[in-house]
């Protein structure tokens, strides 16, 4: 089964190690070459949440749960859309510099430190109240498009790094 769980979490496991990757990059070359690919996923992976599991959750989540009595989905979807833009603001930031100087750490610093809060967060309290909330049909369901959506969007060709408006998408998604 393609879970969409499984699948979310495998691109969460790959985001961190990639960040240790440029803890042991040496030059200017390995640095460029490293973000290139994590920034490039950044904005993949929160484009392809918002397209498959977002629309989703706010469809389907919300079960009573006493592990996260506060969680709502419109909330859940609320906190990611905000994070998501910060780390999307950070990932623009960082390719207005030269990979290397202090100016590009910082913005590269940022990312990493919205995107730890985020993955955190999100598999706190959005991940638990799908994996309550869904049928394991719906999860294959979204896994098969998860996966198409990667087939799709295989470079950053296509991805929309703007910034959203987090009540208008959940209006449109709700
Ligand atoms: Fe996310
Ligand atoms: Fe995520």
């Amino acid at each position: 089964m393609a879970d969409i769980i499984e699948l979310v979490y495998a691109d969460h496991d790959w985001l961190r190690r990639q960040f240790f990757r440029l803890d042991d990059a040496k030059s200017e070359e390995e640095l460029a070459a490293i973000w290139d690919q994590l920034s490039a996923r950044l904005d993949a992976h929160a484009e392809a949440e918002e397209t498959v599991f977002y629309p989703a959750l706010l469809k389907h989540g919300g079960k009573d749960d006493p592990g996260n009595p506060e969680g709502d989905p419109e909330d859940e979807t609320e906190d990611a859309i905000t994070d998501h833009n910060a780390i999307r603001d950070a990932v623009r930031a960082s390719r207005r510099h030269k990979p290397g100087s202090q100016e590009w750490f910082e913005a590269v610093l940022k990312a990493r430190t919205e995107n730890g809060e985020h993955l955190d967060e999100e598999e706190r309290e959005a991940m638990p109240d799908f994996i309550k909330s869904a049928s394991l049909e719906l999860r294959h369901q979204l896994g098969m498009q998860w996966l198409q959506f990667y087939a799709e969007h295989d470079t950053t060709r296509g991805i929309d790094n703007r910034d959203k408006d987090a009540d208008e998408y959940i209006a449109k998604h709700s």
